[in-house]
Parts: C-alpha cells; sequence; structure tokens
C-alpha cells in the first residue's frame, strides 16, 4: 500500500522516528514517502497516514503534525490513520504505554485513528537543563510498523 509518514519536528528527533518507521513500513512491502507535515499539500496519492507530532512543555504537540490533521480531516477520516507522539527524555516509553496528552486524543477522535504510541525521544541540546540521550528505540519502531502492517493487510481492513 502506498503510505504517507508525516511528522513535526524541532530538532529532528521526531523526524528520525518517521525514517525509521518509513524504512520499517518500506522492508514489510509498502510504498512510502516520509515528509514534514509543513510539506503536505495533499495527502489523496495514500491508502494509509502515519502522523507523528514532537512533545513540549506537557501539553503540546507540534503545530506541522496538528496542522496537518487538521487542514485535510475530512478526507484523512476516510483513511486508515495512525498517530505518534515522541518522545520522554528516559525508558518510559519503552516501560510502559504512554497514552496520548488530551488535545492529540482529541485529535486522534476527531480523525478515528487507529492507533496511537509514544515513542521515547532524543535531545542533544545542553543548555535547558533536560536530560540528554536518545531514548528512540528501533525494536520499538519496529514492532509498531508489524501492527500497523497486520491491521492494513488483515481481511477487511
Ligand atoms: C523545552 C522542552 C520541553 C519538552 N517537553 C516534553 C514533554 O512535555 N513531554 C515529553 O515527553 N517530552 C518533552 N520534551 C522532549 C522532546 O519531546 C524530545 O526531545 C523530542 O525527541 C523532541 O523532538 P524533535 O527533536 O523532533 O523536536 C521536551 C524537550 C524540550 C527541549
Amino acid at each position: 500500500m502506498r503510505i504517507l509518514v508525516a511528522y513535526g519536528s524541532k530538532m529532528g528527533g521526531t523526524e528520525g522516528l518517521a525514517e525509521m518507521l518509513g524504512a520499517d513500513l518500506s522492508d514489510l512491502g509498502h510504498v512510502v514517502e516520509v515528509k514534514s507535515g509543513s510539506d503536505v499539500s495533499s495527502v489523496s496519492d495514500f491508502d494509509a497516514v502515519v502522523v507523528g507530532g514532537a512533545l513540549y512543555y506537557f501539553i503540546s504537540w507540534h503545530k506541522d503534525a496538528k496542522t496537518l490533521i487538521k487542514r485535510h480531516l475530512e478526507e484523512l477520516r476516510t483513511k486508515p490513520v495512525w498517530v505518534f507522539s515522541s518522545g520522554p527524555l528516559d525508558d518510559s516509553a519503552l516501560e510502559k504505554d504512554i497514552p496520548p496528552i488530551k488535545s492529540v486524543q482529541r485529535l486522534i477522535e476527531r480523525v478515528g485513528a487507529r492507533g496511537h504510541v509514544t515513542f521515547g525521544g532524543r535531545l542533544e541540546d545542553e543548555s535547558g537543563g533536560l536530560p540528554v540521550g536518545d531514548w528512540r528505540n528501533a525494536e520499538h519502531v519496529r514492532r509498531w510498523a508489524e501492527e500497523i502492517d497486520r491491521n492494513l493487510t488483515s481481511v477487511g481492513s
């Protein structure tokens, strides 16, 4: 299937997760395009869409992800959609299922998304006093790609 993986990323960490997911979905036999939500003018060419956004300040999901869903809401409601968030600067996303923040939950409901996952994040900038490191996990991304693939290729999806 043709799958769009669109992201909202400020410092590149979420973009990297989108690339990892795109590569996994390609390995699973899909034709994948990975782009910033701000570069997506149409979702018409795709059979399924994944939208990922970076989390900031507990209440904020990157605007390029948010705007993409809002702008194409009616069309996206007719397609299989998945959503991901990133990401905690510790191992918590691997240890438990972290639910979406409220605003993302609302978007998930409006668009009728089939699933959501929170992946670990990455921070390279030491100036903010937050933990610096990379908690993105290739195995975690791979498992979610397989879940999407299973859902898309099951009869009647
Ligand atoms: C100022 C600041 C606030 C952040 N707030 C959150 C947060 O509320 N929740 C969270 O899970 N991660 C938070 N993070 C971690 C980022 O989501 C993480 O670094 C992510 O990988 C950034 O994605 P990006 O590189 O695509 O912008 C914060 C990071 C910074 C620098």
